[in-house]
């Protein structure tokens, strides 16, 4: 018989990640890794080159599925976040998306209204399908104790992304923001209906929680972090909720703990990420006891390695040790990191009992 997720919190045969995004402090504390999937893996590298661009690896659902299995094979997260990209929303409402080799995305810049009225919000159900497949796929493929995790970027750092046309510190995107908050308001929109539409599917073909990474959240003024971060954030959270009221949600809004309490009360989502520049100390006294934190290490010491790396994990663990955590980096895998480092990070953390 299957049980339904609602009762995840005192099912001890749930996922331990949905049992922790929760709010259960989980005897052993569930991990995975941001960007687990990607260049630090050989068999990743591999099937990158033999798809011959990211784009196809991203829309081919055999690919796909095989990417988001490889990390798991080795070291055995207890959660897979599906092969995919932030960007494939902007794809699919129809700008123009390449990532030319060492380049990183480039994507054909929105500037005008007349940009946004083009933006074809009825076209993301049908776009998203490729990887609604690799979802479902992955998800029978994966152990019942592991969870699958699907995502969207939130609408302020994919809304950067689509008015500069590419990363940095998007002047374009801030300047529209500054000088056409109604503008970049209707942008915002626009990304959060087609972030809803994506995510509700990603959840219906076998996501069983679901992250909005904000990674630019940093660079959002302080007096528009309510209207373009929290606002959208919370819509699309809502609008799980209502149709799916026990798949969590996880927040990252990376380089904003400033905004912490304000995001975590304000946008109803069940755990936050937190990032290295953030303090977890803090973090863990000073937040709701209920709300799970997720993070928070440095990718830098994962990539170093050796007793830093040990004691850096330790002191994660302990200091979340009387609150719902799941162990995460503070920001994606770097592509140097030795996958030696992440096995022996993935013992530590299976052998840490609180
Ligand atoms: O985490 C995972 O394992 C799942 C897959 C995943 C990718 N991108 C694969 C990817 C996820 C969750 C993302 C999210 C993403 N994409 C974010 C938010 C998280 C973050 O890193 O801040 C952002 C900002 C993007 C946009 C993006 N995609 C950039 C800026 C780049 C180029 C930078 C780089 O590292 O080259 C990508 C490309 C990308 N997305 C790669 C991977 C594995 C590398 C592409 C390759 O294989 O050539």
């Amino acid at each position: 018989m299957t049980q339904t997720l609602s009762k995840a919190a005192d099912n001890p045969a749930s996922p331990l990640l949905l049992r922790a995004l929760k709010g259960e402090v989980t005897d052993r504390v569930p991990f995975w890794l941001m960007r687990q999937a990607g260049r630090y893996l050989p068999e990743y590298r591999a099937l990158r080159a033999e798809a011959g661009s990211f784009l196809k690896l991203c829309y081919t659902p055999d690919m796909a599925s095989e990417v988001t299995l490889q990390p798991m094979r080795r070291f055995g997260m207890d959660a897979a976040i599906i092969f995919s990209d932030i960007l494939v929303v902007p794809h699919g409402l129809g700008r123009h998306l390449t990532f030319a080799e060492g380049e990183g995305p480039r994507l054909d810049p929105v500037r005008t209204v007349a940009d946004i009225l083009s933006l074809r919000v009825e076209n993301i159900a049908a776009h998203v399908q490729p990887l609604c497949q690799a979802l479902t796929q992955t998800r029978a493929a994966l152990n019942p104790a592991q969870a699958l995790i699907g995502f969207v970027g939130a609408p302020w750092t994919v809304a950067c992304y689509m008015v500069d046309g590419r990363g940095g510190d998007f002047p374009r995107a801030r300047q529209m923001a500054a000088e056409a908050p109604d503008v970049f308001a209707k942008l915002i929109e626009v990304i959060t209906d087609a972030s809803i539409i994506s995510l509700k599917a990603q959840i219906a073909a076998g996501a069983d929680a679901v992250q909005i990474f904000d990674s630019w959240a940093g660079l959002c003024q302080p007096v528009d972090i309510a209207r373009f971060v929290i606002e959208p954030t919370q819509k699309i959270t809502a609008a799980i909720k209502e149709t799916y009221a026990d798949t969590p949600v996880i927040g990252f809004p990376r380089h904003a703990a400033a905004h912490y309490h304000s995001y975590a009360a304000q946008t109803g989502i069940h755990a936050l990420g937190i990032d290295q520049n953030a303090d977890m100390a803090m973090a863990a006294k000073t937040l709701p006891a209920s709300l799970c934190l997720q993070g928070n290490l440095d990718p830098e010491v994962l990539l170093a390695g050796g007793p830093r790396l040990r004691a850096e994990a330790l002191r994660i663990l302990e200091t979340c040790h009387a609150r719902p955590h799941v162990f995460n980096l503070g920001h994606g895998v770097i592509k140097e990191t030795p996958p030696d480092h992440v096995a022996e990070l993935a013992a530590l953390i299976k052998g840490y009992q609180r």
